[in-house]
């Protein structure tokens, strides 16, 4: 989506079950987001000082959730840019597409949860920032 912002971008909080054994979160298919869900994928053992993301995508929507340590997500419209910080294995960003993401500063251990509108499409993918700012303002 050309036109999203990153004030499309929304916190949510997810259903939280706290037992004497642990906690217990889980999402539900298009009840607990804004579209359905196709696939899932996570990051995990990513090396101290490594950054991810670095790139948006036409159509797809995702999102982002901690489930393990913490991380920034840093959205950017071309205009403008915002950083959610995600420690919670409780707490989500719903992304819209259209938005250039980076995800930096993952703690030791972190897992970073992406569950997403569509399966893997690399034709989706914009992985440099000037044809992003092109996509943007309708010229690619
Ligand atoms: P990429 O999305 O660029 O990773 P990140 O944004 O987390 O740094 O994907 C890295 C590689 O993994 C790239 O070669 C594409 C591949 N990949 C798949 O094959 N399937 C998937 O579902 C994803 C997310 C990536």
């Amino acid at each position: 989506m050309r036109e999203s912002t990153i004030f499309d971008c929304l916190n949510i909080d997810l259903k939280q079950i706290q037992t004497l054994r642990g906690g217990i979160t889980s999402v539900e298919n298009i009840n607990d987001f804004l579209f359905a869900l196709k696939r899932v994928y996570y990051l995990y053992d990513i090396p101290g000082g490594e950054d991810r993301g670095g790139h948006a995508h036409k159509d797809l929507k995702q999102v982002i959730i901690a489930v393990s340590g913490s991380f920034d997500l840093i959205v950017d419209d071309g205009k403008a840019k915002k950083t959610f910080t995600l420690n919670s294995p409780s707490k989500a960003v719903q992304m819209p597409s259209g938005l250039w993401r980076e995800l930096k500063n993952f703690s030791s251990g972190s897992v970073c949860l992406v569950l997403c509108s569509d399966m893997y499409n690399e034709n989706d993918y914009i992985r440099n920032y000037q044809d992003f700012l092109n996509f943007k303002i309708n010229k690619q």
